[in-house]
């Protein structure tokens, strides 16, 4: 029979790599709490008119990259449904804040997500089928100031601090303005006309672009293409008063808090619902999939689903990425347990558990090995998963002073019973 394997494009994360994965998410529900969001958890199926209506029919993800299926009626009384595997966030937390009319609140809602989400691409490094997404959301009626540019500087400022506090060292923030609901379908126009003259140089992507989706082309990478497509109009000079006002007022605040940005032109993003501003953190250490994350503005996004008018502005972070990034910066050591406590002959095994026990109780991580095993294999184990090993014979039960080499200085040193949990408190911290 063969072996099942996990599907392409899926992955098995292992306690090797999880221990990573969570402290990523402690970090980021720490610093979304000090903003003041609180947690949002949605089906991770919905309706497929959900995101054909939110994040457009035309996108590359609605149009290919779908888990759609037919979900049969099990009774007369149900019908069949068109259902999806969510492929982004934004259009069901859009969607339970309609459904739940958290816009009657009057307040500002800010609202935060970690989970997986689907998209069948073509998988490569930092590009898997299922994914997981950290996002936030902040959202709510015009009166509320959701659509203030300080809001869309707070998100940004947040974010990096966020990823300082993770640690991912050598960011890029890119940010761009799509301007409103009416500047960007002016847009496509006049791109539309300056690509039809030179559309025949480029590659056979951005000819069929260049008919389907002009704004596609702004993404190509292929080298022979970039002078043409530097050459083409801007989205900035088809922006209205109003969206060069706001995306200037963003600008400022940012200038202000001291977060650094690049001006970039060419970032229309992918998804049908933004206006405005537009930004992805970027991180050269990724390669291809180089986008840590992506936002913007999405101020018409509830009235396309149904809901009331209530301008938002959000991101999501693609987790896998941040994962990529914090292994690659071997920022992140494998965490290690505060000690290893090796009884030395099987007699001291039961007073051995005693002590892991009172030392657990303290909050420290403890593994416990065997009296079993000979001594240099107990040193072995513990170098792999702890900073120190105690030593736990026959004379240290007798004493109460117990042998703890720490592993990164090498120095070996004598700790009474009733002091240990101290003292591996306080080298836990240096
Ligand atoms: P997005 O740019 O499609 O935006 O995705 C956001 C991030 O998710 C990307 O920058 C990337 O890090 C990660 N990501 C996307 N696809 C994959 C994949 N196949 N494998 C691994 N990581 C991936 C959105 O999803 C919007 N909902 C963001 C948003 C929230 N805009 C406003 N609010």
């Amino acid at each position: 029979m063969s072996t099942l394997k996990a599907v392409r494009g899926t992955r098995d994360l292992l306690p090797a790599e999880t221990g990573l994965w969570n402290r990523i998410e402690a970090t980021a529900r720490s610093v979304f709490s000090r903003y003041g969001f609180g947690e949002i958890r949605t089906p991770v199926f919905e309706d497929t008119a959900l995101f054909a209506r939110g994040v457009g029919e035309e996108t590359d993800i609605v149009s290919k990259e779908m888990y759609t299926w037919e979900d049969r009626a099990r009774a007369q009384s149900e019908k069949t449904q068109s259902l999806t595997l969510r492929p982004e966030n934004t259009a069901g937390v859009v969607r339970a804040y309609i459904e739940h009319k958290l816009g009657e609140t009057g307040q500002l809602q800010k609202l935060y997500y970690i989970g997986p989400q689907f998209r069948r691409e073509r998988p490569q490094r930092g590009r898997y089928r299922q994914f997981s997404q950290i996002g936030a959301e902040v959202i709510g009626p015009a009166s509320s100031g959701s659509e203030s540019p300080l809001r869309d500087a707070e998100v940004l400022e947040m974010l990096a601090s966020l990823l300082d506090e993770l640690g991912i060292s050598g960011w890029v923030l890119k940010l761009n303005s799509v301007g409103s609901a009416s500047d960007r379908p002016k847009y496509i126009e006049t791109l539309r006309a300056a690509l039809m003259p030179v559309v025949g140089q480029m590659c056979v992507d951005c000819q069929r672009r260049a008919e389907t989706n002009p704004l596609r082309v702004l993404d190509c990478k292929v080298p022979e293409d970039q002078p043409i497509i530097d050459a083409l109009p801007k989205i900035a000079d088809s922006l209205d008063a109003d969206s060069r006002a706001h995306f200037a007022a963003v600008c400022a605040a940012l200038d202000a808090a001291g977060v650094p940005y690049e001006r970039d032109h060419r970032l229309v993003r992918g998804l049908d619902y933004y206006t405005r501003t537009t930004f992805e953190f970027t991180h050269g250490g990724l390669g291809a999939q180089n986008a840590l994350l992506g936002g913007g503005r999405y101020d018409g996004l509830s009235e396309l689903i149904g809901g009331p008018k209530a301008p938002g502005i959000g991101f999501a972070m693609g987790e896998d990425r941040l994962v990529l990034t914090l292994q690659a910066q071997e920022a992140a050591k494998a965490v290690l347990l505060d000690t290893y406590i090796a009884p030395v002959g099987e007699v001291q095994n039961p007073a051995a558990l005693s002590l892991a026990r009172s030392l657990r109780r303290s909050g420290l991580s403890v593994e416990l090995g065997d009296g079993a095993f000979r001594v240099k294999k107990s040193f072995e184990a513990a170098d792999k998963v702890a900073r120190t090993i105690v030593l736990f014979g026959e004379d240290e039960a007798n004493s109460g002073i117990l042998t703890v080499k720490d592993f990164s200085t090498g120095i070996q040193s004598k700790i009474a019973r009733a002091d240990l949990a101290a003292a591996l408190l306080s080298s836990r911290n240096k």
